[in-house]
Order: structure tokens, then sequence, then C-alpha cells
């Protein structure tokens, strides 16, 4: 207990000291009472890195005493993620601290009242958000700033004329000189989704992966998750008779995850109506799958072993049309929330957390399966692409990777779906965030 006496005596005045005694606190509580949870729980392991980083470095790369304010975030789960990582990649670009900033709740968005501000760690971690981008963006909270009254507003600048060069250079003027003085900057104008992209896609997958959802909501995920991994265990035990002889050879009767297909399904009639005007736009017939198509080309999957179950990710309105569920072929075991018992977990919350949960289970996905004009998938499939780079994996479009992606929309190899990746070396996120059949494998 020497080191925290030492540091009950030492001067506790500042934020950092008091910090720091929390965390050693913190820790040495942990120790003491949980002595062995270093050695068994790799998990826990990394937490404790996670945490331990910022604190004791105080080196973060971006100046802790400047600010950037914008606009609230808004529209889909997709759009938020989006504009949260361009409002990130702005605040970088003018080394500020990012005051956290609000999401929507809902997805009404053409009256400002039901826009339902909700705070981003309501939804994201914010200390685990700091501990994985440090160094690279920066997340602060209002209490921060010191100074409310000089704010220095910068208004984005909007229509034709307004072209990614103006953009730029509006950027660069505000980060030098007598504009950069000012301790808070805030952007007014549209939401961070409209504005410019000066951003490589590789910068928005750093921002992506230090979005780790808040405990709670994690919580809920696995919920999830374990449903659909149980049912599949109640029907592979009944196929389980022919593999006895596998499980006896290698470690026996071990407990393995089992694998499941997760299909975004987008044919809700207003999707549809928008993917024909966009096919007719584009010249083209591969955007708009119906139903009949994508379960053709999930059958079509190879080397999926059967049977499998196949999560269905579906917008509300469909959750009571039970057809989505018919027309699956033998071994194809089709699930959406409701028939998993698992509708009453999304109805405590709002729109954005429900997404939330289900785009982490489709992330989650051994198998996800897509359309690539959505950007839903399209930023699935990046976190996945991220995923599998992470994990060294060498031929991201080869057999047996881990984590494949594909898009139902694009016809691939025997009539199945078209093997997905994101192109990590694009110069802006542009493809992705409106749609692409270019989708690298
Ligand atoms: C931000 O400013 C600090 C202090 O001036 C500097 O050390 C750091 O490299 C800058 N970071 C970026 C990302 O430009
Ligand atoms: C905040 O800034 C304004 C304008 O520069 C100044 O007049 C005021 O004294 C400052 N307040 C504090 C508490 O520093
Ligand atoms: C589905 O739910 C909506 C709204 O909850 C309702 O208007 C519609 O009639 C329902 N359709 C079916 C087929 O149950
Ligand atoms: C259910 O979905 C099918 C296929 O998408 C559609 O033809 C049918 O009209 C829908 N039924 C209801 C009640 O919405
Ligand atoms: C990937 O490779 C790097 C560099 O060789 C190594 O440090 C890292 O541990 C590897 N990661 C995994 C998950 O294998
Ligand atoms: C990925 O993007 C880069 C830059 O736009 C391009 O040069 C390259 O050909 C792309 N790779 C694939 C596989 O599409």
């Amino acid at each position: 207990m020497e080191v925290l006496s030492k540091f009950l005596t030492g001067t506790m005045n500042s934020v950092t000291s008091k910090c720091m005694f929390f965390l050693v606190t913190v820790l040495i509580l942990r120790a003491l009472l949980f002595p062995s949870f270093l050695g068994f729980d790799g998990i826990e392991w990394s937490n404790l890195v996670y945490i331990r980083t910022p604190l004791l470095n105080f080196d973060f790369g971006i100046r802790q005493d400047k600010f950037l304010v914008v606009p609230q975030i808004v529209w889909g789960l997709n759009n938020q993620k989006i504009a949260f990582a361009r409002a990130s990649l702005t605040a970088r670009m003018l080394n500020r601290t990012l005051l956290m900033p609000s999401l929507s709740a809902s997805l009404f968005y053409k009256e400002i009242d039901l826009l339902q501000p909700i705070s981003f760690d309501k939804i994201f971690q914010f200390d685990k958000f700091n501990a994985l981008c440090n160094g690279f963006v920066r997340l602060g909270r209002y209490s921060d700033v010191s100074n409310r009254t000089e704010v220095l507003e910068m208004e984005k600048g909007s229509g034709r004329r307004w072209t990614v060069e103006r953009d730029l250079s509006q950027l660069k003027e505000h980060g030098k000189g007598s504009l950069d003085d000012h301790e808070v900057i805030r952007i007014v104008g549209k939401n961070p989704f409209l504005w410019h992209d000066h951003w490589p896609v590789k910068d928005y997958a750093r921002i992506f992966e230090c979005l780790d959802l808040t405990e709670e909501i994690a919580k809920e995920v696995d919920r999830v998750v374990s449903r659909i991994r149980a049912v599949g265990g109640k029907i592979t035990r009944n196929t389980e008779a022919a593999e006895m002889q596998n499980s006896i050879t290698s470690d026996g009767p071990s407990f393995k995850p089992l694998p499941y297909v997760a299909v975004h399904m987008r044919i809700e009639i207003d999707w549809m109506i928008h993917c024909k005007n966009l096919e007719r736009r584009l010249n083209t017939n591969q955007i708009c799958s119906g139903k009949k198509e994508i379960v053709e080309r999930v059958r079509n999957i190879g080397g999926l072993k059967t049977p499998v179950v196949v999560y269905l990710a579906v917008a509300d309105k469909l959750l009571n049309n039970s057809s989505i569920l018919e027309g699956w072929e033998e071994g194809f075991l089709p699930f959406e929330k409701k028939k998993l018992g698992v509708d009453g977990i999304y109805k405590k919350y709002p729109y954005l957390i429900q997404s939330a949960i289900d785009y982490e289970v489709c992330l989650r996905a051994d198998t996800f399966v897509g359309n690539s004009f959505s950007t839903f998938s399209s930023l699935i499939a990046l976190e996945r692409t991220q995923k599998m780079i992470r994990m060294n994996a060498t031929n991201l479009c080869g057999e047996n990777v881990r984590w494949p992606s594909y898009a139902y929309n694009i016809p691939g190899t025997s009539n199945g779906p078209m093997r997905w990746v994101t192109n990590m070396s694009e110069s802006s996120l542009q493809a992705i965030s409106y749609g692409t059949n270019h989708i690298s494998c």
C-alpha cells in the first residue's frame, strides 16, 4: 500500500493527479480483490491495458486546450457513424479536441422536435474511445472548456460553389494564426454527414475501431448472439450423431461457438422504390435484390456448412411479415428477432440503440451478406475487412478466411453472392457513403 499512501499525501489539486490516484487505487484494489484475474481472462487484461494507456501517457498528440463543436449528428446509425468520424477527422485536422457531440436517438429528422438528441456516451464508451484512438483523435467534455464566452463560429458553406477545395482551404485557415487562438471553434451549418470529405478510408476505419458500445448495450448484443447460437445448437444436435466421429478424434465434445450467417435484407417497399430509381439512373440491374434472389444467392455461398442459422437483419416494418421466413432451402434456418424471441430486448430501446445492436450482431456473424448499395451493409463490410486485416489475413478474398462478407446484389461464382472486402486504399469514403458495385474481390 506504499504507492497508495504516497498518492494520498501528494498534492491532489490537479485533475491529472486525481485521475492517477483513482487509477492506481482501482488497480491496487483489483489486484488485491481479484489476484487471479490477469491470468484467466484475456478480455480483462486488455481492458486494463486500454484503461492504463491514456492515463499514464498524457501525450495524446492532439491539443487538449483547444476544442471543436459540431452540429447535432442525425439520421440512420450508419449516417451517424460516418458523420461522427468526419467530425473527429475535422477536429484532428485542426489539432483540436472534439467536444462530445449529440447523436440522435430517433430516425425522424424532418421536425427538429423529434430529433431526440442523445449523448455520444450513452451509445459508445467515452474513455475507451480516447484510449483506443489515443494520439489520433480526442474527445472532450464540455466541462473541459475553461472560457465559454469566446467561441469562434465557423460557417460551413453550401451549394454548388462550395467546392471540396474551398472547404479544405477554410479548414486550413482556421488551423493557424489568430483564428486558431480561439479556445473553441463551433462549426455551424449542415450535419457532418453532408460535409465534404477530405480523408482516406483507412482513417475512417481507424475511428470506427475506437467505437465500442457501452456495457449495457454490449450485454444486449451478447444476449442476442447467444440466443442465435443456442437455436443453432439445438438444430445441429440432431445432426450430431453424424459428427460424433469427428469430435471424438479431436478434443472431445468441447465448447465451440456455433456459426451463423447474418443477412441484411433490404426489401421494404420504400427501399425498393428508391433502388429502382437508382438502377434506372445508374443503368444497372445489380442494386435491387428481391427476397427470392437473396435466398438463392445465400444458398449458393461456396463452402458454407449446413445446417446453419441465418439471422435476418430487417427493418422494423418487416418484422411482422412472416413471409421473409418462408422459401429458404433445406439446411438454412431463418430467424428474425420475433422468432428468436429477442424482440423484447430491442423494444426497450429507441431506434439508434436497436440499430446499433443489429449492427453488432451482423459484425460478429461468421458470415455476413448485405447489399453493397446500403450504407449499413457497407460499414459492416468495412469493419469486418478491418478485423481481417488486424488478424493478419493474407488473402482477404481467398477461401477459408475468417469473417467473409458477401454482397447479394452482385452475382459471384456459381450464382452465389459476390465476395466483398473494402478497399482500404481508397482516398475517400464517397463510394461507401452512397453505395457501389466495385467491391474489390
Ligand atoms: C498538435 O499540436 C501539438 C502541440 O503543438 C503537437 O505536438 C502535435 O503533433 C499536433 N498534432 C497533430 C495531429 O497535428
Ligand atoms: C473569457 O474570455 C473573454 C474574452 O476574451 C474575457 O473577457 C473573459 O475575462 C474571459 N473569462 C475568463 C474566466 O477567463
Ligand atoms: C404490421 O405492423 C404494422 C404496424 O405495427 C401494422 O400496421 C400492420 O397491419 C401489421 N401487418 C401485419 C401483416 O400484421
Ligand atoms: C410481406 O412481404 C411480401 C414480400 O416482400 C409482400 O409481397 C407482402 O405483401 C407483405 N405482406 C404484408 C402484409 O405486408
Ligand atoms: C500480426 O502481425 C504483427 C506483425 O507481424 C504482429 O505483431 C501481431 O501480433 C499479429 N497479430 C495477430 C493477431 O496475429
Ligand atoms: C483500391 O483503391 C486504389 C486507389 O483508388 C486503386 O488504385 C486500387 O486499384 C484499388 N484496388 C482494388 C482491388 O480495387
